[in-house]
């Protein structure tokens, strides 16, 4: 391939969120070389979504807060599917990570005696997440990127990755093509840090913007790595469902933190009517008490509104689908109401979330301080993804790192909110410091050219098609099939209809023509998206089709009960020899005593 350029760096980072650049600049420490390749421009990346807030034990507004309390809640909210290292190693690091941030320049709001203020979140015991208003990702993402930039990391920006490429076993770099200009590149790389973020665009409704495709989660599985947990897929409760052009716009969790409540359309607050047995002794029974949860009162139990967000959005589903809902198919979020309870009320919810009185005055003609949202469940999130060594990231490949949302383990079933910013910095530095140090301790690579041509001309196939279809349409019908079929709530018959129409999609995807040119061609990009979306939509239909019980972000309404013995396993997929995707369950290593203990002790 003449027009190949090659660029070497002992560490190639894909993906520039908030893993990506925590782990480039933790393996730019170590003293090794570091590229960093990104979809879109440096500092568009779903990390902003997080906006409420960094979960982590910091105890500076209930000092009852610790990483015991912290790890029990995380393994809890998971259901106990959670890798328990991943677990561990998180709730202990995260006030380091936040501390450490903020020594970078992070400017968190303060609490009156000027300590890092922390807000409550769904299934959080205590107050516990870090934030800046409802910018917090943001506020992450600007920070992480002024430290990155003098830590002399190479960027590449606007360059998608076609595959990865191996030496025997071990990863040797990528093959990606630069989205300007459509030409290839060669990154060779003694290490590889995927942190390429999720899968949301699988699906019709999402908070994902047009880069979240599953690109790290389909590339490591075509590079042999496994994948586990795909069946859990988490429907944040509270997206934009009106104008239909913002539709899935995320509406932060936040707004529930700060004491925003939920109604259905004749007035009523539902969430008091479906509290599950084990959140019982922890649920305020009153909305007085649930306010005064929110104001900081500590004999006081939180509000039905902070559940964790699995629960939260079947309860929406439920009053829609009852024929409860809002005019537009959502539900009424309600944060105007505290002005009966606090006599600033409208400047009080400007300054705590300005983000979203600017987003619906602006996208909805609706001031958040006078009338109530209209919200719905929007996809947010894969707590599934590429399974990794809890202590140093690496997958199952050697030399293949995962960090952040494309990493399985943290999360188990379901992630409770917050826990998504931490992760990316706890787990964004020990895959830079691994990467850094697999890079050292090993030799040099060699990229085979042969697989360098074979990926160039797969990637160009549809340039070459004249009797194909766009690709757009496809991607559409993909979307639709994972919406209604594979969503919030799931039957065996409807996932078995997807699947089918899956392989369908996967036949006419296989044909796919675009026309014009490599030059910024939407059509082509679209075009090899979709492969990686079709790998990650069967990942996850399947899983789901074998689990045949309900358990955190995924519910089966032919099987609603959780299943003790479903307990203790993974699911896992593997690409199979002949190219076909196998489905395996794995046993979850038993929890060590010392963390068994901790459990017992958090009740
Ligand atoms: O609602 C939110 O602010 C989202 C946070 C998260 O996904 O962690």
């Amino acid at each position: 391939m003449a027009d190949v350029e090659t660029i070497a760096h002992d560490v190639l980072v894909i993906g520039a969120g908030g893993a990506g650049l925590r782990a480039a600049i933790a393996a730019a420490g170590r003293g090794v070389s570091v590229g960093m390749v990104c979809k879109s421009l440096l500092g568009k990346a779903h990390t902003v979504m997080a906006e409420g807030g960094i979960a982590a034990a910091l105890g500076n507004v209930d000092d009852r807060d610790s990483w015991k309390v912290h790890f029990a809640d995380t393994m809890r909210g998971g259901q106990y599917l959670n890798n328990w290292r991943m677990a561990e190693l998180h709730a202990k690091e995260a006030p380091d990570r936040v501390r450490e941030l903020e020594a970078w320049g992070a400017l968190f709001d303060r609490t009156r005696d000027g300590r890092i203020l922390q807000r409550n979140f769904g299934g959080h015991k205590y107050p516990r997440l870090a934030h800046v208003g409802d910018r917090t990702g943001l506020e992450m993402i600007r920070t992480l990127q002024d430290h990155g930039i003098h830590a002399g990391i190479d960027v590449h920006m606007e360059c998608t990755v076609i595959t990865l490429l191996k030496d025997g076993d071990r990863v040797a770099g990528a093959l990606v093509y630069d989205r300007e200009r459509g030409r290839f590149h060669v990154f060779r790389a003694k290490a590889v840090v995927l942190a390429t973020g999720g899968i949301g665009r699988a699906y019709r409704i999402t908070s994902n913007s047009w880069e979240y495709t599953g690109d790290g989660h389909a590339l490591a599985y075509r590079a042999g790595a496994v994948l586990q947990d795909m069946e859990f897929v988490q429907f944040h409760p509270t997206g934009m469902v009106w104008p239909p052009s913002v539709r899935g716009i995320l509406v932060t969790e936040g707004v529930r933190g700060e004491g925003g409540v939920l109604k259905n359309r004749d007035g009523r607050r539902f969430m008091f009517d479906d509290v599950p047995e084990n959140y019982r002794n922890q649920t305020a029974t009153d909305p007085d008490e649930g306010w005064r949860y929110t104001q900081g009162d500590k004999s006081a139990r939180r509000p039905p509104e902070l559940l964790t967000r699995d629960h939260v959005a079947r309860c929406i589903v439920r009053e829609v689908r009852e024929g409860r809902g809002s005019p537009h198919g959502g539900v009424y979020l309600d944060i105007a109401w505290i002005r009966e309870r606090l006599p600033n009320a409208a400047d009080h919810i400007r300054k705590k979330l300005p983000s979203m009185y600017h987003q619906f005055k602006q996208l909805a003609d609706i001031d958040i301080t006078r009338e109530p949202m209209e919200v719905g469940p929007t996809t947010h999130y894969i707590m599934g993804g590429i399974r990794v060594d809890g202590d140093s990231q690496m997958s199952t490949v050697p030399g293949l790192f995962a960090a952040g949302e494309c990493a399985a383990g943290l999360h188990g079933a379901n992630r409770l909110g917050g826990n998504s910013l931490s992760d990316l910095l706890v787990f964004g530095k020990r895959a830079g410091d691994h990467a850094a140090d697999f890079a050292s301790q090993h030799g040099a690579v060699t990229v085979d050219p042969c697989a360098v041509d074979a990926a160039a001309r797969w990637a160009l196939e549809p340039f070459a098609r004249t009797d194909g279809e766009g690709p757009f349409a496809i991607q559409h019908a993909l979307q639709e099939t994972m919406q209604d079929l594979v969503g919030i709530v799931r039957r065996e018959e409807e996932m078995q209809r997807a699947l089918v129409a899956l392989g369908a999609l996967q036949a006419r995807a296989a044909r796919v023509a675009v026309d014009g040119n490599r030059e910024y061609n939407p059509g082509w990009h679209t075009a090899l998206d979709l492969h990686n979306l079709l790998t990650v939509a069967e990942a996850i239909t399947r899983s789901a089709i074998d689990r045949r019980e309900s358990r955190g972000g995924h519910f089966r309404d032919d099987h609603p009960a959780k299943d003790p013995a479903a307990g203790g396993y993974n699911t896992v997929v593997r690409r199979g020899p002949d190219g076909a995707m196998q489905l395996a369950r794995e046993a979850i290593p038993p929890v060590p005593a010392e963390l068994r203990a901790v459990l017992t002790e958090m009740g």
